[in-house]
């Protein structure tokens, strides 16, 4: 399997989950022109928890299956956004996501995080518009598209074609996850 084909599998796989992550009441304000500093702090206070856990599982992972792999975590940006706007995070209250089972697994769940850091290039120029004094260390990511270029390399050899069931569930968890969390955030606030 191809570079190409396994991303176009995987972002076909979970183009809904994606849909119901970007149309979620919590994150859809981040690209609105009427965002306010409440709306972008409570998207980053619900974000972290979900941040935090998919960061920590996969660094784990990455460290027993792939251990040269450059992954870059974003949770101290998003922390030290939080501080500069006075908020704290919303824990974590439902089931914590759980380590991938394997390199496959663990390849789904790496892109639905490299992934997002081709929205989040959208959200910053966004954020950078509606609240040009407001922090936006997590969304402004640096070296996007090499970044993903890189993914898609390993994942090619960390995704045999046979294990490609494995790395698409591992996604549609992942995003679940996201989903999941957020829902319970956004009933946590009211
Ligand atoms: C308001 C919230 C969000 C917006 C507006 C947004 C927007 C986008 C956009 C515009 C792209 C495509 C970029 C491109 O093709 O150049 C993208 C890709 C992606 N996003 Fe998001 N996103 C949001 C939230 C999220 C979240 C929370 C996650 C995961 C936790 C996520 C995961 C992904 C993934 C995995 C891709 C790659 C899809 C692919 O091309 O295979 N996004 N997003």
């Amino acid at each position: 399997m191809d570079a190409p084909t396994l991303g176009k599998t995987l972002r076909d796989a979970t183009r809904p989950d994606h849909r119901r992550l970007d149309h979620h009441p919590l994150l859809a304000p981040l690209v609105r022109h009427d965002l306010d500093l409440t709306a972008y702090a409570n998207a980053l206070a619900a974000l972290h928890a979900a941040q935090s856990r998919a960061e920590a599982i996969i660094a784990q992972a990455l460290a027993t299956h792939c251990p040269d792999y450059p992954f870059t975590p974003r949770l101290a940006d998003l922390e030290a956004d939080l501080a500069d706007l006075g908020r704290r995070p919303l824990g974590l209250a439902i089931a914590p996501l759980a380590p991938a089972a394997g390199p496959a697994a663990l390849m789904g769940q790496l892109y639905v995080l490299e992934g997002s850091l081709l929205g989040a290039q959208v959200i910053a120029y966004q954020i950078a518009r509606t609240l040009p004094q407001a922090p936006h260390r997590y969304f402004t990511v640096r070296d996007v598209e090499h970044r993903w270029s890189r993914f898609t390399q390993f994942a090619v050899y960390l995704c045999p074609p046979l294990e490609q069931e494995q790395a698409m569930a591992a996604a549609l968890a992942m995003f679940r996850f996201f989903r999941e969390h957020l829902d319970d955030c956004q009933a946590r606030l009211g």
